[in-house]
Formats: structure tokens, sequence, C-alpha cells
């Protein structure tokens, strides 16, 4: 056995010797490493400081860290072991520096104290230990447990690095993407590497997508921490050590963001400012999905459009799994089951159908195939450390694979949907991009990537694969389809991949753990700034029945993407498939998602203009609420609309928690009292939904696809309230970028009301005028006799109380001011 050192650094304090012989100790577990001598480094005294702008550099005779001033409530920490900093590129943060007024540095005798208007990173001058105060409260909201540390890779190159955080007593921790699992992450640990995970379990990780960024929260508030380094890395949460939260990886940088809250919201809000937001997507991308493994011949696919259309079912898209290509060679038809792709895609259009294919990576290893010469002559594909070319085996057979770290090959991919587009095809699928390889899981590490010219092995460029193949093809169809909106889905990605498109949570299974799986991943996935997702609503694999299809269901009708998928193995899985009274209830719930539609594409606008995520944890809603992290069934839809999805088979009746303020049953309108649980009906044919007292909701008429009618009026139901609340509605031409020039129409209500009056005030921005005339008003809840309807102080007569006792009457789109008033 070899001798095991610790180099180089004072050990300063008990909880550093901990640490040494628990890694010791892992280290001699671990059958690869105990034949290596461990060298782990920790920084040591700060020594000195220098300013560079906003940059501070603090060394400790060897090592270097950076501090970066990003923003009044961002600071980004960096550490160079030799103090030579790695180049300055990241795939998840295009532009590192945003706004900042004012910092200003101060030589404490204990410390340094770099502060912003909001926070203060003290950085303690005995042990470098770091942390990060609210300047306000004087809360320390994150604080080194034991110095950054690392240790040297031998095989490689550069170093495992670490970061070990405290962990408080009531902290609990939320977000990290991909995970399955309990929604709050305390006590458990994870590792991003990602991976086909087919039929994953409750509790399997790592899983499809790397996001490596947390939200902590304790003493009522919440601050965030992105790890932003594609490396394999791992998170513990207090797991290990109760007391302590760690992350680290197997290499790059150790580079981090601390952002502040105080509110849970504003943290991911300000993760959004450095990684960016999902794109307004083409309108009919929210409406339902029709996707199977795979629907052919085209005879079939004319089966199900029709079968939508004959039953009155709405739908917006049909997807074409990979046995549409001619042998699972992308960029190719199946003639035999497909003669003349461009005419059915025309007839599916001109039924109100998108059609969206799916592309995978693996290209077919077969000289005769234009694909593979192509990437073939230009050197497109990924090799082996010795240039060997990577060779893997996919669908098609033995393949090989584009390297989408490669800024030309990106361009090259993205121009090979020109065929495509210009047969029709609306949206693009991109899957088995982990990369998923058959037997070996995926690529091995020595694979060469040119990471955008920062060129790494496929240790580093693993995680971020997907992610660029996305890129790549949402870029493509961008330019293809002459910018309108593309419309693209992704199976693996990393931080930043909202900017290229949605995400469904991958091969699932049809059982009702499943659905409280899914249920949880898609708000986990919301506050880790992916807010476009959805899961296989029905199961991937194994058979539903009737009324596990039908919760599924009417949980995918709040789902931000909407899509049924199933395996091939399968019975059929359409909204019809289970009979009555299925059928019946299905439609009424993609319906409900239609009459929503201006409500939902409101609220995707204000996550892509303002980061607001569309699903919303109760524990984002009221975090100072113990009790919510650990609430993880029910979820805001923006911020209006409380989802309590039915999870149990049988269930007739669910309890409900309502935050506080006031909440209206959509069903029966009753009105409940927030701060408290409620026992609320649920047989098949409702799930409790609560729409928040105050709320505008603006409602479009049923249509069987986006755009299928004009709208001639837009109903506006007011749920009225005794305090002030205001409500966003958006809207535009829906499938073009003019809304970047302003072509948008953002109006802002504001309902407020007493005993004897209510006042509904309308705002409007923006330079799109959209063509119907008239508002149709439906005012619920008004607890005094109307006597007098009056809109921008004209009396109205024509008003009339229906037999749901909601308050009806019409006006013109462009009023200001509406009042409604009882006896005086
Ligand atoms: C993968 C995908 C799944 C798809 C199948 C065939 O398993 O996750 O959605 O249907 O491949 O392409």
């Amino acid at each position: 056995m070899e001798e095991f050192e610790e180099q180089g650094n004072e050990i300063t304090d008990n909880e550093n010797i901990k640490e040494i012989v628990e890694s010791t100790i892992q280290h001699l577990n671990n059958p690869v490493l105990a034949l290596k001598p461990i060298v782990k480094k920790y920084l040591t005294r700060v020594q000195e400081v220098r300013q560079d702008g906003n940059k501070f550099f603090f060394s400790d005779g060897e090592a270097s860290v950076e501090v970066r001033v990003v923003s009044n409530e961002i600071i980004r920490v960096r550490l160079a072991p030799h103090s030579v900093f790695l180049e300055d590129f990241s795939y998840a943060v295009p532009v590192v520096d945003q706004k900042v007024s004012t910092f200003r540095l101060d030589d404490e005798e204990d410390y340094y104290a770099i502060a912003t208007n909001t926070v203060t990173c003290k950085i303690r001058k005995e042990d470098f230990h770091i942390s990060f105060t609210e300047n306000l409260s004087q809360l320390v909201m994150s604080e080194d447990a034991s110095p950054m540390h690392w240790e040297e890779n031998a095989d490689f190159g550069g170093y495992y690095v670490f970061a070990t955080k405290k962990c408080f007593p009531e902290e609990n921790f939320f977000g990290l993407g991909d995970k399955s699992g309990n929604m709050n992450l305390r006590g458990r640990h994870f590792q991003n590497w990602n991976t086909d995970a087919y039929s994953f379990g409750w509790d399997q990780d790592p899983l499809y997508r790397t996001i490596p960024f947390y939200t902590g929260v304790h003493q009522k508030s919440a601050y965030g921490i992105f790890f932003d380094n594609t490396f394999r890395s791992y998170f513990d949460f207090g797991k290990e050590d109760n007391e302590k939260t760690s992350f680290w990886s197997d290499g790059g940088e150790l580079q981090y963001y601390y952002i502040h809250g105080p509110h849970m919201m504003d943290v991911v809000k300000r993760y959004q400012t450095l990684t960016g937001t999902h794109p307004m997507p083409p309108k009919w991308a929210l409406g339902y999905h029709q996707c199977r493994w795979s629907y052919y011949p085209e005879t079939k696919v004319k089966e199900i459009a029709d079968g939508f259309r004959s039953r009155d079912i709405p739908c917006d898209a049909i997807y074409f799994d990979i046995d549409y290509m001619d042998g699972y060679r992308c960029f190719t038809w199946n003639k035999k089951h497909f003669p003349d792709p461009r005419k059915m895609i025309k007839e599916l259009a001109d039924d109100g159908f998108k059609t969206v294919v799916m592309i995978d990576p693996g290209i077919k290893v077969d000289d005769n195939y234009w694909v593979f010469k192509e990437g073939k002559e230009n050197n497109y594909f990924c090799r082996r450390s010795d240039d060997y070319f990577m060779e893997g085996h996919v669908w098609p057979g033995r393949c090989q694979f584009p390297d989408f770290t490669n800024p030309a090959v990106r361009e090259w991919w993205g121009g090979l949907y020109k065929e495509l587009v210009d047969m029709g095809v609306a949206g693009v699928w991109n899957d088995m991009n982990e990369p998923a390889v058959f037997g070996a899981g995926t690529f091995p590490n020595d694979v060469r990537h040119n990471y955008d010219g920062h060129r790494g092995s496929h240790r580093k460029a693993h995680n971020v694969y997907g992610m660029q193949m996305v890129r790549s093809t949402y870029d493509g169809l961008k330019k293809l389809m002459r910018n309108k909106r593309p419309f693209t889905i992704t199976r693996a990605g990393y931080a930043g991949m909202q900017r290229y498109g949605c995400v469904w949570t991958g091969d699932n299974v049809a059982s009702w753990e499943h659905l409280k799986i899914g249920n949880i991943q898609c708000q986990r996935m919301s506050v880790s700034g992916v807010p476009f997702c959805g899961t296989d609503i029905g199961g991937f694999s194994g058979e539903p029945d009737g009324e596990l299809f039908t919760r599924w269901i009417q949980l995918g009708a709040f789902s931000p993407f909407m899509r049924a998928h199933s395996a091939g193995d399968t019975a059929e899985r359409e909204p019809w498939s289970f009979g009555e009274p299925y059928t019946a209830i299905n439609r009424k719930f993609i319906e409900l998602r239609y009459r929503l539609m201006p409500y939902l594409y409101s609220v995707f606008w204000e996550h892509h203009r303002y980061g607001f995520p569309i699903l919303r944890p109760l524990v984002m809603l009221e975090q100072e609420n113990v009790s919510n992290h650990f609430r993880q069934d029910e979820f805001a839809y923006g911020d209006k609309i409380l989802v309590c999805p039915i999870l149990e088979q049988g269930a007739i009746s669910r309890t409900v928690y309502l935050p506080k303020g006031q909440w209206y049953n959509i069903w029966t309108h009753e009105l409940l009292d927030g701060g408290n649980e409620h026992l609320v009906d649920a047989p098949l044919e409702t799930m409790p939904i609560f729409i928040k007292a105050g709320s505008v909701i603006p409602e479009y008429p049923v249509m069987q696809y986006v755009g299928e009618k004009n709208v001639d009026e837009v109903l506006l139901n007011i749920f009225y309230a005794n305090y002030e609340v205001n409500s966003f509605f958006f809207e535009d031409h829906g499938d073009t970028f003019a809304y970047e020039q302003d072509i948008y129409s953002e109006k802002k209500f504001t309902v407020k009301g007493n005993d004897r009056r209510l006042l509904i005030q309308q705002k409007l921005e923006g330079l799109y005028t959209p063509n119907y005339e008239t508002y149709n008003y439906n005012l619920i809840g008004i607890p005094f006799g109307v006597k007098k309807v009056i809109v921008d102080g004209l009396e109205i007569k024509d008003y009339f109380t229906d037999d749901r006792n909601c308050l009806r009457f019409k006006s013109n789109k462009n009023f200001s001011v509406i009042q409604i008033q009882g006896d005086i």
C-alpha cells in the first residue's frame, strides 16, 4: 500500500482533520483511487489582495481566488490552485457582468469584505473561509465550513475541486434540475452525469440532465448557488454530515455564483438573468401533442389525426418517432411507409396538425448515406484520444457522432434540417443526446471535443453534448424558418438549455408512483430555470388503466409542455383509447387547456421577459412557512391558479393547502380562506383547481387547434376580492419574433373590491392590436347586489346575472376603468 499524505497546508482546525480523515477513508474504499496517493490541498491564510475593476484577487501565496461582483445580488467565486485561472468560457452564462451600481472593499482586522448594496462577501484572513451576508438583516446566508480545496488528477491533469459550506439547522434545499424523488433535497446526495435512464426509479440518480444550481432556504430567507462546472459533479445536502453542504467535481474550475434572494423567486429570476430564459414558443406548442413510438405508416397517422377531429378532442401536433426514417438514418424518410411526406405534412397542416420529427445524434456508418459522407469529409465526427473515431451502436447499428461542441459542426447540423423544413416540418425532437450508446451507456472519457475552441475530453463535454445539439437544432431552424419561432424538444441538457428548447422527463413508467415523480420533476425543473417541461403523459413503458391515464391528462393539462407518449410495445394510447367515461373527461381537460391558453401564454411571457418560473411549488409561494418546504404535490401555475392533482388510485377527494389570501374553487366558485388545509371533493371528472381572489383570467373559445378560429371576443373571468390584485394578459402574433421589437400587447389589470363596490382598471403597453373588439365579462363572487355597471364613465344597462350567480356583460376591449356598484 502506498503512503498517503496530506501535503502542503497546515491543518488548522478539528473540522479540517475530520474532513481529511473522511476523505482518506473514501479514497481507500475506492479501488481506483486507492492505488494512488492523495494530494489534497486546502487554501490557507490570505496573504494579499488585488483589485481589477469588479474583480478582486486573493492569494494565499500559492493559490488564488477571484471574487467578482456580477450584480448587486450576484457574486462569482473562482479558485485557481496554482494561481492560473482557466479561460473564462461558459456554455451556461453567455455574459457574466450585469448591472453593478456600487461596491467596495474593506480591509478589516479579521477579514476582507466586498460589499454591494445588497450583500457582503467576507473572506476570513486566517483560513480563507468565504461567507455571504445580507446587508439589511445581517443574516449570514452561506458560509464555508472548510476552505475550498482540491486534489490533483494525475491521469487527466487538472484537479478534483471541492467546496464545503455550513448547512444550517433549519435549512432546506430545492432545485438541481433533473432529479427524481422528494422535492426537498436535504439529507440527500446527488451526482450530475447525463444518463439515459430508461424506467428510472423514485430515487434514481443521475438522470438525463445536469443543472448544478440549487436554492437554500433558512431563517425565512433564500439564496442560490450555481456551480458552473460541466464535469461530473456531486452535491451533498447534509447527508454525509448533517451540518455541511458540499459540492465538488471531477475536474474543471471551482467556480460558483452566489445568488441572493431573499425570496426564492428572486433567486430563480436572477439565475435566469445569468443563464437566460426560454424564448417565446410558437403558440401552437402550448397545445396538446400526441406522440407514440411510432405512428406508421401514413394511414395510421391519418387515422390518429381523424380520431382527434372526429371526436372533437383538440390537438396541435403529431410526432414521428424513429420509424419514419429509412433504416434510422436521420434526415431521411422510409418511402415504403411514407411515400410522399411533403403531401402528408401538408394534409396534416390543412387539418390543423403540426408535424414534429425525431432526430438522434448517432449517424449510421454508411458511405452511401449523404449525412455520414458529409460529416466524414469535413471531419465533424468525434474522435478518441489516439484519433480513432468514436463508434458505438444506437438505433441504426454502428454509428459515429457529430461533435456538437464544435461551432462549425453546429452550423452544418442546423443546415441539415433544410429539406425537413421545406417539407413543412414544424418542430424537431432531439433524443438520445446524453449521449446514449447501447451497451457502453455513453462515450468513453478519452473522446476529444472542440468545446468551442477550449478543447476538452468527454469528461468535460459529456454534460453539454445534448445542450449543444439542441442549440444547433434551434439555431438552424430559426434561420431556415426565416425567423418564425422554432419548436424543439430535447432529452439531455445543461444549465442554460432553456435558451434552445423544451424538455420532457424521459422514459417514465405507467404507474401511480411515476405520476407523483413527474409532478415533482416538472416543478423542480421549473425552479431550476427550465420552465417548458412535461412528462410522457400516461407513462412511456407499461400500461396505464383509464383512471391513471385520465388523472395524468388532468395533471398534464397544467404542465407547460403537454404531450402523451408511449413505447411501441404498449397498447394504443390516445385520449379515447380507454372508452367512456374517460374519453369525455380527457376531452374536458384538454379543452380546459385550450380555454386557458391566453393565460398560459401570458405566464410564458412573464417567464420570458421577467424570469418567473411557470410552475411554482408551495415553498416558492410561502417560503417562510416551513411546512411548505415539505409540500410537493400541489403547485401554482403562474401566480393565479393553484393546481392540486390527484395522485392516488381510487381517490375521490384530497386535502389541499391554500396559501394565504382567498381562493375560489374553479368548479363550484366556493370561496375558501388560505393559510389552511381543506378537504376537497375530487371525483374522477374533476381535479381540485383554485383561482386566487382578485384574478383576471382571460379565456379563448375552445378550438380544435391553436388558430382554428378567429377570436371574436375574449372572455375575462374576474374573481372578486376585497383587496387589490394585479393580473397580466399578453398577446401577439404567436409565431414570430416581432415581440423583440415591442410588437405585442401587454395588459395590466388591477382589481379591487369592498363590500359595495368593485373597481377594475386596465393599462395597455406594446404595439400589437388584437383583431377582436370586445371583452365578455364573467364576474364571480360579487358579495353585494349589483345596482350599476359603469364603463369609462358610461352606465351599461345590458348586464345580467347568470344561473351560476356570475355577473355578465360586455364592453369594448380598450376600457380603462369599470365600476360595479351596489347599494350606496
Ligand atoms: C428513447 C426516447 C423515447 C423514444 C424512443 C425511440 O427511449 O426516450 O421517447 O420513443 O427512444 O425513439
